[in-house]
């Protein structure tokens, strides 16, 4: 299928991918089209071997070489300068390219056999949360991709950490396992893409993507923030007003949490020990909660010390940024 310039759903060790052939402009043409994405927005060039990104770019840096070794085959994406090989039609038109050795033993196959350059966003319809299950790919994609390989839940949960090493200083696009201090401890210097941090309207990212509002439930999602008490506090009162004009609320919680609340339906995202739980189980309850059709969601928030960036990150673009104080009084 990929040979022929068609599209194969695959699973990698951070959420489900669609593929297609990378060095074919139909081809990746195709994906926008599946996913319903806007052609401005990048795709990630997959490879199986540290060896194949020459073709791709132009310049490989130190730095590039030295993240390699730490980190792939994993979820680290590297933007590097293109070479005439990648059609623009890959790249949205841009000089740079994503590249990326996913950490799982089919998705490395898949590349292998369809000629070692694959293309794949997140296997879902643009604006939904990523797939971590088949299933997930199949609700969004039906009748749209001839094959999903199906490789059971993901490990991870969240999508790669993406790095611009194109800049004068390395630059983290989009946060995620491979946190800033990891990457430092390689590199050196690491600096985050302001125009990703919250309330920066004016302030554009510099990954495309990241200024849609990506992995939106379709309820009204709101995080709560504060200490513990006052925050299970505010999520009763919400819900119990929420419920009185007759709207189904939803309440992520923890295991440690999900006992201190009254009503509503009360879902754990797993223990606040464990961070890769939490992010491995994010997008699945974000889709389920659609599939309840809940009309509001309020959440906890999760600063967990590694992933915690990655994590609020996709939770404040799930709740379009809407944030509740729960410690100020009134
Ligand atoms: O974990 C992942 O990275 C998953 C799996 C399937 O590998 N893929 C993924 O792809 O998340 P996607 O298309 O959903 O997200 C790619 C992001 C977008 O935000 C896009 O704008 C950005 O990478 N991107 C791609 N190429 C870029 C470039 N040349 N410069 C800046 N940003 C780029
Ligand atoms: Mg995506």
């Amino acid at each position: 299928i990929l040979q022929s310039g068609g599209l194969v759903a695959f699973p990698t060790e951070t959420v489900y991918g669609l593929g297609a052939d990378a060095l074919h402009a139909q081809a990746a043409a195709k994906i926008y089209q599946a996913k319903g994405r806007p052609s401005d927005n990048p795709l990630i060039i997959h490879i199986c071997c540290f060896e194949d990104i020459k073709k791709i770019v132009t310049h490989i840096p130190q730095a590039a070489v030295r993240l390699a070794d730490a980190f792939w085959p994993g979820p680290l994406t590297m933007i590097l300068p293109k070479s005439e090989a990648v059609p623009y039609e890959t790249t949205g038109g841009m000089d740079t390219v994503a590249v990326r050795m996913p950490a799982n033993r089919t998705a490395l196959a898949l590349i292998r056999e369809g000629g070692g350059y694959i293309a794949a966003p997140s296997a879902n319809t643009s604006g939904r949360p990523s797939p971590t299950l088949a299933e997930h790919v199949y609700e969004d994609l039906k009748g749209k991709v001839p094959l999903i390989l199906d490789g059971g839940a993901v490990g991870i949960g969240i999508e790669s950490t993406i790095i611009d090493l194109t800049e004068e200083a390395p630059l983290i696009l989009r946060p995620g396992y491979i946190s800033l201090d990891m990457l430092s401890g390689v590199i050196g210097e690491v600096h985050t893409d302001p125009g990703i941090a919250a309330d920066r309207q004016n302030c554009r990212p510099k990954a495309p993507g990241m200024k849609y509002r990506h992995y939106a439930p379709k309820a009204a999602m709101f995080l709560v923030e504060g200490t513990r008490e006052r925050v299970a506090a505010k999520i009763n009162d919400l819900t119990r007003a929420a419920m009185r004009k007759g709207k189904k609320v939803g309440i992520i919680g923890t295991e440690e949490t999900a006992g201190d609340y009254e009503q509503g339906y009360v879902v754990s995202i797993g223990s606040r020990q464990e961070e890769e739980e939490i992010a491995h189980n994010l997008y699945r309850i974000l889709r389920e909660f659609d599939e309840s059709d809940v009309d509001i969601i309020y959440s906890e928030c999760f600063e967990t010390p590694r992933m915690g960036q990655a994590i609020s990150n996709r939770m404040l673009k799930a709740a379009g940024h809407q944030v509740i104080e729960a410690d100020e009084s009134g």
